[in-house]
C-alpha cells in the first residue's frame, strides 16, 4: 500500500468565475465593454451559462462528481450596483449559494474580485483613483456577515493580470508571443496591493476564514544562458505579487503553461509544439513549475485555484489533468504545503470576450443551457477518488 501525500481535507474542486457563468452581469465594467459600439471584444458575454439562476444544479455536478470544494466568486456590481447601495437581494442569493455548498459537502472557495468591477468604480478612476481601496474595503465590509462557514476567501484574483493586461491596453500593445505582457505599472500595483491588504483585514473579523490573493504564474522559463533575463522577465510580474502575500493565510496558485524567455523577452515555442485553443503551450507540468516556484519564494501554505486546458478534444483535457495531477503528487511528496487543487474550469464560459476556448470539465448548450458532463470530468472524479482512499 502507498502512501498518500494528500493531506486530509485536501481540496479537490472545480472553479468558476461570476462574470463568465452567470450571465446578465449589466451594472459591471465589462458588460460596458462588451457592448459598447465599436467593442473590442469579439464576442459578448450576455447570459453567460445562466448561473444565476442555474447555480443549484451546478453545485449538485460538483458534488455528483465526488469533489469537495466549488471556487466561485462574488460579483461587486451586483452587490453594489450603485455606489453606496448595497443590495439586499443580491447578498442574500450569493448566501444561499454559500449554504448551497455546505449543504452538499461541498467546501465554497469565495473570490471577491475576479476582474470585474462596478462600472461607477472604473468610471471614477478605478484602482488607481484615490480612495479606491476604501471602495473595495466598504464593499468587502458588505459582504462579511454572508461568510459565515466559509474558510477560504480569495480576495483579488490574478492581480498582477489585472495590471499586466492594464499596461497592455494603456501602451495600446498586441500580444507578439501569445500570453506576453508588458510589466505592470507600479501606482496600480501598489493599488491592488493596498486593497488587498484592507480585505484581509476586514475579514480577518470573520472566524475561521483564511485569506489570500491568486497569482497568475506563467511558469517564466530561461533559454541556456538566460537566466538573468528571466529573472528581470518575472521580478515585475510575479515574485512581486507572490512576494506580497508573505503572511497571508495562504496563495493561490494559478498555472496552465510556459513561457521561454530570451534576451529581450519571450520567444515564440517551436513549430510542431501541441498548443491549446489559446495558443498557449500544452504544458501539464506547469502547475509543477508553479506550485515549486511559489514555494521556492515564500513561506505560505499553497491552494491551486486554478489550472486546466482549453481544448476541444475532451481526451486531450484529462491527458493534461493526468500530467498536471503527477506533478501535483511530486510536489506533495517533496513536503510542499498544498492544500488543495480546484480545476479551472467546471463549465464551458465566457472567455474574455470569446467563446471558442473550451476549458470546462462540463458543457453548456449555448440556447438551453443544459449541461452535459464530460468523460474527462469522470476521468478527474476517479482520479480524485483513487487519491482519496490511499
Ligand atoms: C485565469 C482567470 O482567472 C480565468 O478567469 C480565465 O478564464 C482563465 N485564467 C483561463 O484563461
Amino acid at each position: 500500500m502507498t502512501t498518500s501525500p494528500f493531506p486530509d481535507g485536501f481540496l479537490w474542486g472545480a472553479a468558476t468565475a461570476a462574470h463568465q457563468v452567470e450571465g446578465n452581469n449589466v451594472a459591471s465594467d465589462l458588460w460596458a465593454l462588451e457592448n459598447v459600439e465599436g467593442s473590442p471584444m469579439a464576442e459578448r458575454s450576455g447570459d453567460a451559462c445562466d448561473s444565476y439562476h442555474r447555480w443549484p444544479e451546478d453545485l449538485d455536478i460538483v458534488r455528483d462528481l465526488g469533489l469537495n470544494s466549488y471556487r466561485f466568486s462574488i460579483e461587486w456590481s451586483r452587490i453594489e450596483p450603485v455606489h453606496g447601495h448595497i443590495s439586499r437581494a443580491a447578498l442574500a442569493h450569493y448566501r444561499r449559494m454559500i449554504e448551497g455548498c455546505l449543504a452538499r459537502g461541498l467546501t465554497p472557495v469565495v473570490t471577491l474580485h475576479h476582474f470585474t468591477s462596478p462600472l461607477w468604480f472604473q468610471r471614477a478612476g478605478g484602482w488607481t483613483a484615490p480612495g479606491s481601496t476604501e471602495l473595495f474595503r466598504a464593499y468587502v465590509r458588505a459582504v462579511l456577515p454572508i461568510l459565515d462557514g466559509v474558510d477560504w476567501v480569495c480576495t483579488i484574483n490574478e492581480p498582477n493580470m489585472v495590471a499586466m493586461v492594464s499596461a497592455a491596453r494603456d501602451t495600446g500593445g498586441t500580444e507578439t508571443v501569445a500570453g506576453a505582457l508588458p510589466a505592470p505599472e507600479q501606482p496600480l500595483v501598489d493599488a491592488l496591493v493596498a486593497a488587498h491588504r484592507a480585505a484581509r483585514e476586514e475579514l480577518s473579523a470573520v472566524p475561521g476564514l483564511r485569506s489570500g490573493w491568486t497569482v497568475a504564474n506563467q511558469n517564466f522559463q530561461a533559454l541556456p544562458g538566460e537566466e538573468a533575463a528571466a529573472r528581470a522577465w518575472a521580478a515585475l510580474r510575479e515574485d512581486q505579487f507572490i512576494d506580497a502575500a508573505k503572511g497571508d493565510d495562504f496563495i493561490g496558485v494559478q498555472a496552465y503553461t510556459r513561457l521561454m524567455i530570451g534576451r529581450t523577452g519571450p520567444v515564440e515555442a517551436p513549430e510542431g509544439t501541441r498548443r491549446t485553443q489559446m495558443g498557449w503551450e500544452l504544458y501539464p507540468d506547469a502547475i509543477e513549475g508553479a506550485i515549486r516556484y511559489t514555494a521556492g519564494r515564500i513561506d505560505t501554505p499553497i491552494v491551486v485555484t486554478e489550472n486546466g486546458i482549453a481544448t476541444g478534444d475532451d481526451d486531450e483535457r484529462a491527458e493534461y489533468l493526468a500530467g498536471a495531477l503527477a506533478g501535483l503528487e511530486r510536489a506533495l511528496a517533496d513536503g510542499i504545503d498544498v492544500r488543495g487543487y480546484v480545476h479551472w474550469s467546471l463549465l464551458d464560459n465566457y472567455e474574455w470576450g470569446s467563446w471558442a476556448p473550451t476549458f470546462g470539465l462540463v458543457s453548456v448548450d449555448r440556447e438551453t443551457f443544459a449541461r452535459t458532463v464530460k468523460p474527462s470530468a469522470h476521468w478527474y472524479a476517479e482520479a480524485v477518488r483513487r487519491r482519496s482512499q490511499r
